[in-house]
């Protein structure tokens, strides 16, 4: 399958994850490409509006992975913005994935699954499920690669 993973990471995080499931998709045989959604020159503390360089397309890809992390207890605002700017996702099947901070998916990390989930489904995807890597150091090497084998799980 052509898999497109689509990630937001301000600090390397969500990226580092997304560099290690595209890893395991293409031990699978799958083709995978990692698009990383940029902004308009450098994030400001504190700001919220952001402008967001050209979007990848999700064209070419039978299924999509969006990553992203939590701020705010929340969804990234970048990768709010990013899902309603993008082109349509009608018949594709799309994969959640979000890092964040604290070590408790009730503390962000739920809800911005929930957020990325609905504004996929209105561009017309089908989501399939999604995983949290909560960032905190004891066993984060475990929560990681379990994380990837349940993405992996749902191709
Ligand atoms: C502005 C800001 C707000 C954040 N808010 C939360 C939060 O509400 N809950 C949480 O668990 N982590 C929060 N974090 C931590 C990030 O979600 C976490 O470090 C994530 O793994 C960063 O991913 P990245 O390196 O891909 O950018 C916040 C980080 C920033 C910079």
């Amino acid at each position: 399958m052509r898999i497109g993973i689509l990630v937001y990471s301000h600090t390397g995080n969500t990226l580092s994850v997304a560099t290690k499931l595209g890893e395991k998709l293409r031990a699978a045989g799958h083709s995978v490409t990692i698009e990383p959604i940029k902004l308009v020159g450098e994030r400001k503390q504190g700001v919220r509006d952001v402008e967001l360089a050209p979007l990848p397309n999700p064209g070419p890809y039978d299924v999509l992975v969006i990553g992203s992390p939590v701020e705010a207890f929340s969804l990234s605002p970048v990768a709010v913005k990013a899902l309603q700017q993008i082109a349509s996702l009608e018949k594709k099947s799309v994969l959640c994935l979000v890092t964040q901070g604290l070590p408790l998916p009730w503390l962000g990390g739920n809800r911005a699954i929930r957020q990325m989930k609905a504004l996929c489904e209105a561009k017309g995807a089908t989501v399939r499920g999604g995983a949290i890597v909560n960032w905190v150091a004891k066993s984060l090497d475990r929560r990681i690669a379990d994380a990837v084998d349940k993405l992996a799980a749902l191709v």
